[in-house]
């Protein structure tokens, strides 16, 4: 199992993969799923700027796709001042896919973590069609 900070590496690492040459602003995702994997993801943006992807579905859209669907936590890291803090998008599709009381740690430029549950990112969240 890596330790907090060996997650926080990898997060850094993996922002450095963003395609970001609209905004400048790199972020990375590290996604752990409950068998002990590792998913990595960094924004993709597009000159059609709403097709931009977050580094949040990045990693969750390429677990997804290997077939995993249960996860532990995850790690996002941008270089912001204060913890980074996801968009509303990626709150519903991360609300999909983690429990509740799932660990969520966010992370800012000088490697200070804030950990919320999913449900404190979305509370009151969509989950039924009926
Ligand atoms: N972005 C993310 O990838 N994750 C976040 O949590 C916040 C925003 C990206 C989208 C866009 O490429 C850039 O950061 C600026 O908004």
């Amino acid at each position: 199992m890596l330790t907090t900070d060996e997650l926080i590496d990898l997060t850094i690492k993996a922002s450095q993969a963003a395609y970001a040459p609209y905004s400048q602003f790199k972020v990375g995702a590290t996604l752990v799923s409950k068998s002990g994997a590792i998913y990595q993801g960094c924004n993709v943006e597009n000159i059609s700027y709403g097709l931009t992807n977050c580094a949040e579905r990045t990693a969750i859209f390429r677990a997804i796709s290997e077939g995993e669907r249960a996860f532990s936590c995850l790690y996002v890291y941008g270089e912001t001042d204060q913890p980074i803090s996801p968009c509303g998008a990626c709150r519903q599709v991360m609300a999909e896919f983690f429990e509740p009381e799932a660990e969520i740690c966010l992370i800012s430029k000088n490697r200070a973590i804030k950990k919320v549950t999913m449900a404190e990112l979305l509370p009151y969240q969509f989950k039924s069609l009926k």
